[in-house]
This record gives structure tokens, C-alpha cells and sequence, in this order.
């Protein structure tokens, strides 16, 4: 069958990189939580993350003036969840609270983590240069946590249009990377 054009606009559904997460953002006592898949690996280490996150959203304001967060990964089991947080905004409900999820304190960073979650990052904004013509806020993780207990960890990856596909199989190819 010929390839059809595909529309621009539909681009990202082809790419949109690795799992949904969430992003947990606390200032002046309040906390916030966000769903974002626009998100890419810069460095290995110290680990740097690329975040674009829209200047609509009360989690902006929030990086913005508290340069800290934390990238929660979910697995499917939080599907609804992360929706939740991804479709109503902090600046009107307490997500935490409405969606069932739980504040656990941070190491490094005021923001807390989401306890729920199999894998959280301790972040600081180290690079906004690209926040005002692009909403990339440079990340780096300064502490990692992640639960042994998750051997395979089923994450969410958005397709769009609230389709999420689930990783699923794993393939070996160790003995062929270079
Ligand atoms: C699956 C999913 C992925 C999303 N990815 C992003 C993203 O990468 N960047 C972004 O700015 N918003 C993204 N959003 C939208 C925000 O999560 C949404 O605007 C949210 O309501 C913002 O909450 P806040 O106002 O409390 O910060 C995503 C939403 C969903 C459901």
C-alpha cells in the first residue's frame, strides 16, 4: 500500500519519547503535580533532561520561581491518575489530594515525590535560557530513587489523543552495541 502524507501536526505521535511522567512541584508550602511526555536525555551523567513544559500551565510558574522538581515514573496501574493530573490544574484543585497520591518528602529538593511511582528524580532547573523561546527548562537529576520491587516496569508512553502504549517486551541486544 503507498505511504499517505501524513499531517505535520501529527508528528509528534510517531516520536513522543520515553514514559509519562509526572512532574511534582511545591512552593511556598503548596504542592503540584503535571503530566509530561515532552521530555528527551541530554547527558549521562550527572544526568541532564530536557522538559518542555508549556507557560499555560501553574507548574511553569511554579519551576520558574522554585528551580525545583521532581519526574516521577509511573506505570499503568496510574494510568487514570496520570490523566488526572494531565487534564486540571494546580492553580484551582490540590492534586495530590484529589487524585490519591502521596507527598513523600525529597532528599535534595523542596519538591516532593510521588510515592506511588516506581522511579522518582530529584531535580534542579540548571540551564532556562531556552524557556523563553522554547518552554525547555535543562534539568539536572541530583538524587535518584527507584523501588527494587519493579522488575519490569509496565510505564505509559503517550500516542496522542489519550492513547497510551504500555512497554511491553524487552529485547537483549547488549553483545551488539558498541
Ligand atoms: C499524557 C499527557 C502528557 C502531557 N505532556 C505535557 C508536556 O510534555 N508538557 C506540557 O506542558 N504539558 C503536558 N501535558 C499537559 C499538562 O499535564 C496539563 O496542562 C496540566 O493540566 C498542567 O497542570 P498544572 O496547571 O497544574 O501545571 C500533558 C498531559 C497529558 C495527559
Amino acid at each position: 500500500m503507498p505511504k499517505r502524507s501524513l499531517p505535520l501536526s501529527q508528528v509528534y505521535r510517531l516520536l513522543e519519547p520515553g514514559p509519562v511522567v509526572l512532574v511534582a512541584t511545591a512552593r511556598a508550602g503548596r504542592t503540584n503535580i503535571m503530566a509530561m511526555s515532552w521530555h528527551m536525555m541530554m547527558e549521562f551523567e550527572p544526568p541532564l533532561l530536557g522538559c518542555i513544559i508549556s507557560g499555560r500551565n501553574h507548574t511553569f510558574d511554579l519551576l520558574l520561581a522554585s528551580r525545583e522538581c521532581t519526574v516521577n515514573i509511573p506505570t499503568s496501574e496510574l494510568a487514570k491518575k496520570v490523566v488526572g493530573c494531565g487534564n486540571t490544574s494546580g492553580r484551582k484543585i490540590d492534586k495530590f489530594r484529589t487524585f490519591g497520591l502521596t507527598a513523600s518528602a525529597s532528599a535534595l529538593v523542596r519538591a516532593p515525590r510521588v510515592e506511588e511511582c516506581y522511579a522518582n528524580l530529584e531535580c534542579r532547573v540548571v540551564d532556562a535560557k531556552m524557556v523563553a523561546r522554547y518552554n525547555m527548562f535543562v534539568l539536572e537529576v541530583v538524587k535518584a530513587w527507584i523501588d527494587p520491587a519493579v522488575k519490569r516496569p509496565r510505564t505509559l508512553h503517550h500516542a496522542g489523543r489519550g492513547v497510551f502504549v504500555i512497554a511491553g517486551e524487552t529485547l537483549r541486544l547488549r553483545s551488539r552495541m558498541k
